[in-house]
Order: C-alpha cells, then structure tokens, then sequence
C-alpha cells in the first residue's frame, strides 16, 4: 500500500513534465488543419506537418491560439521542383472588416528558377505594402526558419534569423499599425497560376502534382497568446524581452546586404502603381 500510494503522484508529476515538454512545437497541441481533406497531415508524433495540393484541391492549418503579439518561429521546407503556380502562404490574420495581417508568401518557380518571398502588412483591412525578395539559398532543398517579430515598436521579418523587412510602428505620424486585434497563424499551400510565377505567365504543370510542403519546429514561447477568449497565457514581456527589441546596427548591416541584393520589389519605390504618391511611412 505503501508504496503505490508514493509512487501515484511521482508518475503524474514525470507525466505533467513530459506534456509541458512536448508542447512546443508540436503541431497537435498548436493546430488545427481546417482544409483539404485530408492533404494536410501531422505526422512523426506531432514533429511535422505536410501540406499537399493536386488538381482537386490545396490544403491548410490555423493554430489554436490567438496571438497579440510574438515572435514566432517556423521552419518550411517549400514545394520543390517545377513548383511554377503554386503559393504557400504562411501568416497572421485578425478577424473582422478591419483586420490587420503580416504575411508571409513562398511563389513557386520553374525548376532551377527562385522562389520569391513575398511579405505585406494589412493595418485595418489595407494592405498595399509588399516588398518581395529572392532568397541566398534554395528554400526547397532543406528546412530554414522563418519568423514574425511582432511587438509596439515594429514587426521584423526574418529568414534564419537574418532581418529582411522591418515594419516600424508610426502611429504617431498617422500610420496604421497593428496593436489591438489577436491574430491566428494561418497556412496553406494552393493554387494561384493566374498571378503567381512571373506574373501568371507560367501555369501548374500538374503532371508533377500532388505539390507537398513541409514544416518542423514551431515555437511559438515568445508570445502573447490567449487559448480562448477569455484565458491569455502569460508572456514575458519584461524590459529586456522580445517584446520591446528593435534591430541592432549588425542587424540593420544584415538586412541592408538582404535588400540590396535580394529584394525584388518594393512598394515605397513604385511611383507607377502609386502616381497620387506613396505611403507616408515611405516618406518616414
Ligand atoms: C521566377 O524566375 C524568374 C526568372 O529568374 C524571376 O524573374 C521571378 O522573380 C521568379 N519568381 C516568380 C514567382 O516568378
Ligand atoms: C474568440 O471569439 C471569436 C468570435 O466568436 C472566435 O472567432 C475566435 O476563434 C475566439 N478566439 C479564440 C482564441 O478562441
């Protein structure tokens, strides 16, 4: 009697550890998939998510949480191949008329051809704020890490932890940033031949179908997130934390080589697609 009695508890202690471990990043505990019939699929105990898309349909995911603000991690290994017309979308999205967005975009390409990656930055239903890149390495050969740095002072897109964009809050100067709405993480990999690779000139070859991305190693640990309307987890957001960082002047050398050697677009250059002139904070 003894015996079992101490051993119960220590056996759910071990139990509780093992769950609070396994949570970050599994996609479990962290997703829902929410389209395609079956051509998203968890795998490896929770460790990966596959995307497909064939003729019939693509297919996606949204996590569970809510998040006001984060910086949030996830590793994509992107279609390869003729990957010409496909889209993986990855990004946060509040809800309602007037949501706010950060987006990020993989556009496929012919084999051999880059990939693009395309972000933009939705402030109460507007976006019209893309800026596109090529990327130093070939995205669909391995898993490399992208991630949202969301807080008051900006949003920082990263690839590898390399800055590549950073959207500052200049709310003072009338511009809109994102502060209040909680926003899910949203993926999916779909179709979008009419627009997508060198601008809808290069259409599906579906013989190669059915198209697959993958994602590992979620971590979404620096956040603010809520699980429910009414239940926010507890974030750290003291001083020093990820909440209050903007970039360092290495970083700012880091997305200075990014941009002069990779970005393919910007939309606070476009003076054609803007002639009534371009967004104040091009001017900021
Ligand atoms: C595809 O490759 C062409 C040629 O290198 C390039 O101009 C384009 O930006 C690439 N990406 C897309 C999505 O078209
Ligand atoms: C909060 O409520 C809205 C509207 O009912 C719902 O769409 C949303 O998913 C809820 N948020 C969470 C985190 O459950």
């Amino acid at each position: 009697m003894a015996v079992s009695a101490t051993k119960k508890p220590l056996l759910l202690l071990s139990l509780f550890f093992f769950v609070v471990a396994a949570s970050a990043g599994n996609f479990y505990e962290s997703f829902d998939i929410t389209w395609g019939e079956g051509r998203a699929k968890i795998l490896e105990d929770g460790q990966l998510l596959t995307c497909t898309l064939d003729k019939t349909s693509g297919s996606g995911f949204q996590s569970k949480k809510e998040y006001l603000y984060g910086k949030i991690d996830m590793k994509l290994k992107l279609v390869a191949g003729n990957s010409a017309g496909t889209v993986t979308a990855y990004y946060l999205s509040s809800k309602g008329a007037t949501w706010d967005e950060i987006d990020f975009e993989f556009l496929g390409n012919l084999t051999g051809q880059p990939y693009t990656i395309h972000t933009n930055v939705f402030t109460g239903g507007k976006g019209d704020r893309e800026m596109q890149f090529h990327l130093w390495f070939d995205p669909t050969a391995d898993f490399h890490t992208y991630t949202v740095h969301w807080n008051p002072i900006n949003i920082i897109f990263l690839v590898d932890g390399i800055p590549i964009r950073v959207f500052k809050n200049n709310e003072k100067s009338g511009v809109g940033f994102p502060t209040s709405q909680p926003m899910k993480i949203y993926s999916s990999l779909w179709e979008a031949d009419d627009w997508a690779t060198q601008g809808g000139r290069v259409k599906i070859d579906w013989s190669n179908a059915p198209f697959s991305a993958s994602y590992r190693s979620f971590n979404d640990q620096s956040a603010c997130s809520r699980t429910s309307n009414a239940t926010w987890v507890a974030c750290d957001a003291n001083k020093d934390s990820w909440m209050w960082t903007s970039l360092n002047n290495h970083q700012y050398g880091q997305m200075k080589w990014v941009q002069d050697e990779f970005m393919i677009y910007n939309y606070c250059t476009d003076y054609k697609r803007f002639p009534q002139g371009l967004a104040k904070e091009c001017n900021l």
